[in-house]
């Protein structure tokens, strides 16, 4: 199967043909809006669904001719469907269903987050089912036992933000640009968190996250640090350990309560090294496996859609054709059969 998928829930508009049961990725492309958005200090619906329109022409093309495929070669088309910003997964929807009605081939609904949650299945021919996942987004905060394509359980979430949200937020006080993540990762590089005290989120047995308390007081430290709080290396620092510690443990308690031999991290924030390093050492202290992404598969792109897209299809669980409408909010769970 030749699947062509495109994303765009959010603020990057990806293309894709991947071929499913040999895992192999065909063609892509990724452009990131970033630049358009960075003014505004975070993604603007509007700018994202018109820079979907502007882009998607010319990134389908780019990708059909390094596939050296014509579109009768493909199989069927996919595009997330949801969950993302309502204009934005229009944009990418329709401009499949069109592909899909022109060449009278099936038009695939699929789920960013189960895009996510098979990714690594995608990177590491070696995993099987079931794995232990975190899946770690700028939406979601997850621990879901993923038993196979369509077989889901969540395990614990995030009572308030999300670890992505939490990052970009904190790097918003620090005075970085949006999404911050990822300047926040390498600000801390530098740091010594040695004297600054932040809570630890959430000490209890559940296997639920919370981080709207660790935000707070990082901006309790804008009231109270002698040290100016912009760009200050040391409260990144210590800000990135407390989350990496808090995934960490609560993804310990998971893997002991399941006794999963295969722990797996998914999503943007899967790109931070601390947080994978902490990851991998509570993995190895339960005797489990330890496998994240490669980065270009971390963060958002049409690979993994069109690998989700496949393996639902092969498995006659496509959850609708040309018929379906985007659904803005589509929880995991509701992906189960
Ligand atoms: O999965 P993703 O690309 O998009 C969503 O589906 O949300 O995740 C984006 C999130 C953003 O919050 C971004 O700041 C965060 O992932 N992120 C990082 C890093 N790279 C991306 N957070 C921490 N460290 C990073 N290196
Ligand atoms: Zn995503």
């Amino acid at each position: 199967m030749r699947i062509f998928a495109i994303e765009t829930s959010c603020d990057e508009t990806a293309t894709a043909i991947v071929d499913v049961p040999a895992r192999r990725t065909l063609a892509q492309r990724v452009y990131s809006q970033l630049p358009e958005h960075a003014p505004y200090g975070g993604v603007v619906p509007e700018i994202a669904s018109r820079a979907h329109l502007e882009r998607l022409p010319e990134l389908a093309a780019q990708t059909l001719a390094e596939s050296g495929l014509s579109w009768a070669d493909i199989t069927a088309f996919a595009a997330t469907t949801g969950p993302g910003l309502t204009t934005a997964l229009v944009i990418g929807t329709t401009f499949a269903k069109t592909l899909a009605l022109a060449n009278g081939k099936p038009f695939l609904a699929t789920n960013h987050i189960e895009g996510h949650a098979l990714s690594p299945h995608f990177a590491n021919t070696q995993l099987t089912f079931p794995y232990l996942l975190l899946l770690v987004t700028g939406g979601h905060t997850q621990l879901i036992m993923v038993e196979g394509v369509g077989r889901y359980t969540q395990l614990g979430t995030t009572l308030d933000d999300a670890v992505g949200e939490c990052f970009d937020k904190v790097g918003k006080l620090l005075g970085l640009p949006h999404p911050a993540g990822p300047q926040v990762e390498k600000l801390a590089a530098t740091g010594n968190p040695q004297g600054i005290k932040l809570p630890s989120p959430l000490h209890d047995t559940s296997l639920n996250f919370s981080f709207s308390g660790l935000k707070t007081a990082v901006k309790d430290l804008l009231t109270h640090n002698p040290q100016p709080i912009t760009h200050n290396p040391s409260i990144a620092s210590a800000f990135q350990t407390t989350v990496a510690q808090s995934l960490a443990r609560k993804t310990g308690l998971a893997l002991q309560q399941t006794a999963a031999t295969q722990l797996v991290v998914a999503g943007g924030v899967a790109a931070n090294a601390a947080i994978r390093s902490a990851l991998q050492q509570v993995a190895a202290q339960h005797g489990a496996t330890f496998t994240a992404p490669p980065l270009s598969l971390c963060t958002d792109n049409a690979v993994m859609i069109a690998y989700a897209a496949g393996l639902r299809h092969a498995a006659h669980l496509s959850t609708g054709g040309l018929g379906s409408a985007v659904r803005p909010r589509w929880p995991l769970e509701e992906m189960a059969v």
